[in-house]
């Protein structure tokens, strides 16, 4: 039998994330390791910070790369895109940028979409919106209820990309086709699948698309992107707004509320300097290794956790078929806290998300990391 490999030499990546010598980290659906490179780019600041005092020319120019960064990863450019503190601090911006003064009042929300997203379209509730739900159904969504709750009075479908839970990607495309074809919006929280699949939102044809970087992008807290569909940008006055969203900040002009007439509408304050060193630290890894040979590997390793999860008597939580789930694999248990402080104490770190623990490995995992995951998380399960 031929050795599965994956397409880049995954040891030189591995020799690079510090923490690979004493755990297994399989909670990048939560948090990723840190990086030399990331490391490194934390340090720059730092030592700009202190070598220069102050240099905003070159911060600024650092969160512009970042953007820049981001963009290539899902197939926009810089100027479609905007920086955030937050996921849900995007979503409210876009929040605040919807009309809904008219019949066009409904926000389709998908019941997989992370909480703070969710909240997000509740709160709208104070000003007029009408929120409806696409259900769950075996613990993924039933798309085809978009069909009938998409309609003429619909302003905005949020439909997240791959489900926290358990992975289960929704297919962007088709339902952004179905809004745009009703004359709404779509709203894409792709932060639990962006650095794992190759994404190109000019295909997707996705209105809005929000990730944080702290999961598989490499990152850290603190800092997230929205893309913004250029063709729309332009119609957009977000009222969660700030002097960056200006057309030019350093005008310092407090009487004029005049747009960019970019993404950039969407900055609100100074933006999340350091966070955006690491981040680009982090997305540039991702670039180099590259979503499609990443893809390539999780759909192996997933594989191997759907089929090791079996054969251990594991109870799999969401879709069997890696053609319709990210990375993340998600098995039951009865205290997914107590199952994840236990994992590691036996050296795996794994996350607990409500009754399951998520097993979500990355490009630098191999299939040894996935076996030994999946014996402790069986071993912890036989205990309990
Ligand atoms: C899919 C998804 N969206 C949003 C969030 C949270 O976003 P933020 O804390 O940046 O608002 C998470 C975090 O865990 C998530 O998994």
């Amino acid at each position: 039998m031929t050795a599965v490999k994956p397409a880049y030499d995954i040891e030189q990546w591995r020799r690079r994330i510090p923490l690979l010598r004493t755990q297994i980290p399989m909670n990048n659906c939560s948090q990723a390791p840190q990086m030399d490179a990331t490391r490194v780019a934390a340090e720059r600041y730092l030592e700009s910070w202190n070598g220069s005092g102050m240099d905003w020319d070159a911060w600024m120019r650092e969160v512009a790369l970042a953007k820049a960064e981001f963009a290539k990863l899902i197939g926009a450019r810089a100027s479609d895109v905007a920086v955030f503190s937050s996921v849900s601090e995007a979503a409210s911006a876009v929040a605040s940028a919807l009309d809904l003064s008219g019949s066009r009042r409904t926000i389709v929300v998908s019941e997989a979409e992370f909480p703070t997203i969710a909240h997000v379209w509740i709160a709208q509730e104070q000003r007029g919106a009408r929120v409806t739900w696409a259900p769950l159904r075996d613990d993924a969504v039933d798309e085809s209820a978009y069909d009938t709750l998409i309609d003429d009075r619909t302003a905005l479908v949020s439909a997240c990309h791959g489900y926290y839970m358990n992975g289960a990607l929704q297919d962007s495309a088709r339902i952004a086709k179905l809004a745009r074809r009703a004359g709404a919006y779509t709203f894409v929280d792709a932060y639990q699948s962006l650095g794992t699949i190759p994404f190109d939102v000019r295909q997707l044809g996705v209105d809005f698309l929000a990730s944080g970087n702290l999961k598989f992008l490499m990152g850290i807290p603190g800092i997230a992107f929205l893309y913004v569909r250029p063709e729309i940008v332009e119609t957009m006055h977000p009222m969660v707004t700030g002097w960056f969203g200006r057309a030019n900040p350093f005008a310092f002009d407090a009487k004029s509320l005049d747009w960019s007439p970019t993404a950039s509408r969407f900055d609100t304050g100074t933006p999340p300097v350091i966070n955006a060193y690491v981040a680009r630290a982090g997305m540039e890894i991702i670039s180099t290794v590259g979503t499609a040979s990443i893809r390539a590997w999780l759909v192996e390793l997933g594989q191997h956790l759907i089929d090791g999860g079996r054969a251990r008597r594991l109870t799999l939580h969401g879709p069997s078929d890696m053609n319709r789930k990210t990375s993340t694999t998600a098995f039951v248990v009865d205290d997914s806290h107590h199952v994840e402080s236990a994992m590691r104490e036996r050296g795996v770190i794994a996350s607990a998300r409500g009754n399951v623990i998520r097993l979500a490995p990355h490009f630098y995992s191999t299939i040894d990391d996935v076996e030994r995951a999946l014996d402790i998380l069986a071993e912890v399960v036989r205990a309990t």
